[in-house]
């Protein structure tokens, strides 16, 4: 391990992360330990779970997780695992008075209190037997889970400036229309690098974004230790957006917003879409990518919404498609660290060092 971190510092100031940060089972288990364990990681959308009882199960760094509506104004991150011997107690997504257990019957309450265990005499359960609760937190109509037990949400501080940056597209009231559950084969990083890299976005993307938001146009916006951001303004010929909050100013209405909540949410707002992807590491070339995208318009007609998807999955596609071939590229005994482009292209990569550097307890000297 050492002698990766030593790769990181002594590293040409500017430059890329080594690549074995990229490709090393061990570093990512470091990386594990040191960061993502005690992180806020996106498990999708408030408006997933609308209505009391409704829920959904994910997976995020081997934890099963049970996100359940417990009251009008409560959404719950339980454990997914069973109190008697362990199974998760939810598949799927859907709506419940209570979770049973496919394997012996006990039953659960949507905030996790154990309601019934078939045959087990009362004096043998815990007198408070629950599903663990884990810490969770909604912001802007996202969904956060941290495992660690005195895990705290980010200081105003930290996310203000995004907040100011991105109140008038008023993210917590667009309406989620989809979401997809794929596995990427690349490097978590990767993903994040390359969705705050309006670099790429000519060369990538040339039928789907450029003639939208070239690179040309992209400009970084300040970050802080909680995220990175940068604006792709819209090219002179991209057709305007039809509907938007009327809070948005005319720049703002021609204007799409790249984010990174750290570690490991990305997501694109602009007038009249928000695209997210919650990325959760499974090894060091497979990552699971929860991707969603809501609307502006509560009732965008069926052929539209379906084009704004498909573009999107096109968008998306190509980028796999990159990252695939890079991972094979980052695994060559002769790959190198590499100069980054100017600040407005790739700036937002330096300030993603800068959080992991932090996280990792290392200096930060190099980064600049
Ligand atoms: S493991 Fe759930 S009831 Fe037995
Ligand atoms: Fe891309």
């Amino acid at each position: 391990m050492q002698d990766i971190l030593n790769q990181i510092v002594n590293r040409p100031a500017g430059h890329s992360l080594p690549p074995r940060c990229y490709t090393d089972a061990a570093f990512l288990e470091y990386e594990v330990e040191q960061i993502l364990n005690n992180e806020w990681h996106c498990l999708g959308r408030v408006d997933e779970i609308p209505e009391i009882g409704d829920y959904f199960t994910i997976e995020v760094l081997s934890e099963p997780l049970l996100v359940v509506r417990k009251s009008a104004s409560q959404i719950a991150v339980l454990s997914n695992v069973c109190r008697h011997r362990g199974m998760p107690v939810a598949e799927g997504a859907g709506n419940t008075k209570r979770f049973r257990c496919s394997y012996h019957a006990w039953t659960y309450a949507l905030d996790g209190k154990l309601r019934s265990a078939p045959l087990v005499p009362k004096e043998q359960l815990d007198k408070d037997c629950a599903l663990p609760e884990f810490k969770s937190h909604c912001w802007q109509g996202f969904i956060f889970f941290n495992a660690a037990i005195d895990a705290k949400w980010h200081s105003d501080e930290s996310l203000d400036t995004l907040c100011a940056h991105l109140q008038n597209y008023h993210m917590q009231d667009m309406h989620s229309a989809v979401h997809f559950d794929e596995v990427w084969d690349c490097n978590w990083k990767s993903l994040v690098e390359n969705f705050m890299d309006g670099y790429h976005l000519s060369v990538v993307h040339p039928h789907t974004l450029h003639h939208l938001t070239p690179t040309s146009l992209c400009k970084k916006v300040d970050g802080t230790e909680a995220y990175t951001a940068y604006t792709a303004s819209h090219a002179s010929t991209a057709p305007a957006r039809k509907s938007h909050h009327p809070s948005l100013t005319a720049a703002q209405v021609r204007q799409s917003q790249l984010f990174c909540i750290f570690p490991a949410l990305i997501a694109s707002v602009s007038a009249d879409t928000l695209v997210y992807l919650a990325l959760h590491p499974l090894a060091t070339d497979k990552l699971s990518v929860k991707w969603g995208l809501a609307t502006y318009e509560q009732d965008l007609s069926e052929a539209e919404l379906q084009q704004r998807i498909e573009k999107w999955q096109q968008i998306n596609a190509e980028d796999h498609q990159i990252l695939k071939n890079l991972h094979k590229g980052l695994k060559s005994s002769r790959a190198s660290t590499g100069p980054l482009a100017e600040q407005n292209f790739e700036g937002t990569l330096a300030d993603f060092y800068r959080y992991l550097f932090m996280k990792l307890g290392l200096n930060n000297e190099n980064n600049e």
